[in-house]
């Protein structure tokens, strides 16, 4: 288990104090470096470096730079038809006409802790409507900016509310994991999760680095569709975990990034965090609308957290307000609106859960199609990992100089760990990618 770099809150706020002194250390990204203007002409910024790109966005800069016809963007994570185009999804139009026509809404601000009906069927959306935890008044929900913001305002919570300031997630994981949770304040260590050989779980491994953890430390577990490998816990496999974290009094964070849009059902997307929940402990669960309803730029989420009593429950809410006040005041109204437009609407639910399955459903399509060109290809290697893995992502195993060729013969954009988006594909774009696949490997070992 490898520890990463993690900056202490009081270690920045001295940084920022001594602003006029020599440079200080500067992290890789450029910050930390504090010095004063030498001459009148300087500007007082003339210090700052410049950043890299982010390494998800930056593919896209780089896909948008590139003028070949032939273009494909497989390294973001957002659906796309199989015209190649972004999808709104007709439920979501069909909430924002009514939503529109309804004279009576107005854009006055939101409580601190978002929109009240829209907590009430987020926590219900994934923990079930008839959850023991949302009966007993166990869970405090608040509404939060999508995914991301969940996450970030359950690690500032946790920074100032919590004994154990460790977390533990998996290796690898979505690259904006271990930046939140250090920002935080919070010190970032990784668990076992992929095998490379294999091109599944590394549950051996997973359960001795969790094993040996520090009773209490934080875990943060991906409900489902693990970004980025596409592997995924067995229902047994969970169980194991489950009991390690209950007997070692670990604390679970889970990050629902894709409720439904891995096996194309909510409910059994949301198995593995109502297993937690069902045991009585304790957990937190940062929700996301952003790929299953393709609310992407709405920004829209929602972070619960499973106490053990009411009483308790309320409080960690009144302290939540406390975290959320200073960063953004209250969320935004729209995006909240649409989903819980949605949530509570028989029919637009029902709809929803179909144009879902129908997303899910063109991923697994394309899953099947990359692998069957693959094989008339005869591409050297075993290629059934594509057809195991879940969700949105294959963990395709070609190395960075691999993804480099096939960026550069091929016009084919992912990320460097050879990571490629299936909802970014179409049975048009496959053969392409297929022949790019198969001169990568053939070509650069
Ligand atoms: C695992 C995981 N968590 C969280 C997010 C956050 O997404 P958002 O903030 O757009 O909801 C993503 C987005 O790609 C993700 O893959």
């Amino acid at each position: 288990m490898k520890s990463s770099s993690s900056s202490s809150r009081g270690d920045r706020r001295l940084s920022i104090l001594s602003g006029h002194l020599a440079p200080r250390t500067i992290d890789k990204e450029g910050s930390g470096i504090f010095c004063s203007p030498t001459s009148a002409a300087d500007s007082v910024f003339a210090n700052v470096l410049r950043a890299p790109e982010d390494p998800i966005l930056g593919v896209t800069i780089a896909y948008n730079k590139d003028p070949s016809p032939v273009k494909l963007n497989l390294g973001v994570g957002a659906y796309r038809t199989e015209e190649g185009k972004p999808l709104v999804l007709n439920v979501v139009r069909q909430a924002e006409k009514l939503l529109v026509n309804d004279r009576s809404r107005v854009k006055e601000y939101l409580p601190i802790v978002g929109l009240a009906d829209f907590n009430k069927l987020s926590a219900k959306l994934i923990l079930g409507a008839d959850s023991p935890a949302i009966l007993g008044n166990l869970v405090t929900t608040v509404q939060c900016l999508s995914g991301t913001g969940s996450l970030r305002v359950g690690a500032e919570f946790l920074a100032r509310h919590y004994y154990q300031r460790t977390i533990y997630i998996p290796n690898p994981t979505w690259g904006n994991h271990g930046k939140i949770f250090t920002l935080a304040g919070l010190t970032v260590k990784t668990y076992r999760y992929y095998d490379p050989v294999t091109r599944g779980l590394n549950i051996q491994g997973l359960l001795e680095d969790l094993g040996s953890a520090p009773s209490g430390a934080i875990v943060l577990l991906h409900a489902c569709a693990h970004n980025p490998t596409g592997v995924d816990p067995t229902l047994e496999q969970w169980e194991q975990i489950r009991r390690l974290i209950r007997s070692k009094s670990l604390l679970p964070f889970f990050d629902s990034a894709y409720q439904g849009f891995a096996s194309g059902s909510l409910d059994e997307d949301a198995r593995s965090v109502r297993m937690f929940v069902a045991d009585g402990g304790e957990c937190f669960i940062a929700q996301s609308y952003a790929k299953n309803m393709g609310l992407y730029g709405e920004r829209v989420g929602a972070l619960s957290i499973v106490c053990r009593t009411a009483d308790v429950a309320s409080r960690v809410e009144s302290q939540l307000k406390l975290v959320i006040r200073p960063m953004y005041s209250n969320p935004p109204i729209h995006g909240a609106s649409i989903v819980s437009t949605i949530l509570k609407d028989r029919n637009l639910y029902q709809e929803w859960t179909l144009e879902l399955k129908a997303m899910a459903d063109r991923i697994i399509t394309m899953r099947k199609q990359l692998f069957d060109a693959l094989r008339a290809r005869e591409t050297p290697g075993d290629w059934s990992h594509i057809i195991k893995q879940i969700g949105m992502f294959t963990f395709t195993g070609l190395n960075t100089k691999q993804v480099t060729f096939m960026t550069r013969e091929y016009h084919i954009y992912m990320t460097s760990d050879g990571r490629i988006s299936m909802a970014g594909l179409s049975s048009r774009t496959i053969p392409h990618l297929a022949d790019a696949i198969h001169a990568a490997v053939t070509t650069i070992v």
